[in-house]
């Protein structure tokens, strides 16, 4: 009888460790511990029965079953903790052969590299940049550039307002209300405040107009200003100027023009045009067939600015101008609609 049942547990052993070796995965070693050593198990069986044999048998068997019992509760221990590795370094893999992925890199947007291009031809010939509020008083945004409140040249300026009055004193009359600046000019003022002549300013900000927008216009968008003033200053020194900077800007000769104008700050006053560079002057949608890109404004700064900051009448001369930012970026970079520049499309900004 004791002869049987140690045959007996010896194929119960064997059989459990060629199962136990083949199981895949935790639910089938979970199959495999109930089967061999769960409550209905032929092996728990065979202990239970152990109280019916001789106290010689009982104690042979017992060794050799309780033996095989504990051997093969190890082996599954030991078969969970595999399968538990192997799941874990499964999900640790590294493929070190696939190839990696790009990392999208940000940069600087076109209007700031343009921006940025401008200060640098500029400060290599002696200017300075300088800046001021984009929310601005109507003082230096039109009363102290020449254009009081009932000046009918407000209207060249589609501004937009700010519910918001000025507090505080006042400057002068003009100084009720704040606007979103419709332009750069304001820079002039507030620089020549708190600065003597000589002086050589670029100005480069953003400016806001109340407008309809259309391939050449934005409501917002950016100007550079200019600002000379010294001794014996000419439409001649501002020719000069300009030409240089076009010259390395575009790194050509383009045709500049200057065109009669009027604005209340600058006496006389122009228009200046540059050649357009999309079409090579043929014509086109940027430069509406004319084959010529209005840049901005510009003229020898009126004496009564110099009135306005302390500098007194005929002592100075100054010139003055006043730019389109991202017109002189769709010339250089071929661009044939100003709203491309603010429209977020990553498809165009990823282009410079
Ligand atoms: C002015 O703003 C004057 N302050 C310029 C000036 C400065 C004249 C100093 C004399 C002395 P104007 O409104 O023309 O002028 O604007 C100048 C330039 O800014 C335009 O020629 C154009 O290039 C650009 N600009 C004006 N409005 C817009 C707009 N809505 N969208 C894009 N660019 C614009």
């Amino acid at each position: 009888m004791a002869k049987n049942i140690k045959e007996s547990i010896k194929k119960i052993q064997s059989e459990a460790e060629n199962t136990i070796k083949e199981v895949k995965n935790l639910d089938s070693l979970e199959k495999a511990r109930v089967r061999f050593l769960g409550r209905k198990s032929e092996l728990i069986g065979i202990l239970k029965q152990l109280k019916d044999l001789t106290e010689e048998e009982k104690k042979k068997i017992g060794t050799v079953a309780n033996r095989v019992k504990q051997e093969m509760f190890e082996l599954i221990k030991e078969k969970g903790a595999q399968i538990e590795q192997k799941k874990n370094l499964e999900k640790e893999w590294i493929d070190v052969t696939a190839p990696g992925w790009k990392k999208r890199r940000g940069h600087r947007h076109i209007v700031a590299q343009v921006q940025k291009e401008i200060e640098n031809i500029f400060t290599s010939m002696g200017f300075e940049v300088a800046d001021g509020p984009e929310v601005e008083t109507e003082y230096y945004n039109f009363d102290a550039l020449n254009i009081p409140r009932e000046h009918p040249a407000r209207d060249l300026w589609d501004t937009f307002w700010v519910k918001e009055k000025v507090k505080g004193k006042r400057k002068k009359d003009g100084a009720r209300r704040f606007a979103m600046r419709p332009h750069t000019s304001p820079v002039q003022i507030r620089h020549m405040e708190n600065n003597k002549p000589p002086i050589r300013i670029i100005v480069p900000g953003r400016c806001y107009r109340n407008e309809a927008t259309d391939a050449n216009h934005e409501h917002t968008f950016y100007q550079f200003e200019a600002l000379v003033v010294d001794k014996n200053i000419s439409i001649a020194n501002f020719k000069d100027i300009a030409q240089k900077f076009f010259s390395q800007f575009f790194g050509q000769d383009l045709k500049i023009r200057l065109r009669p104008s009027y604005f209340p700050f600058t006496e006389p006053s122009f228009e200046f045009d540059i050649s357009c560079t999309v079409c090579g002057g043929k014509g086109c949608k940027s430069c509406k067939d004319s084959g010529w890109l209005e840049l901005g404004g510009c003229g020898m700064v009126n004496q009564r600015l110099f009135e306005a900051v302390g500098y007194g009448r005929d002592q100075w001369q100054g010139f003055a101008w006043g730019f389109g930012l991202e017109r002189l970026a769709m010339m250089k970079y071929k661009i044939d609609d100003i709203r491309l520049f603010m429209s977020g499309d990553l498809r165009f900004i990823k282009q410079f």
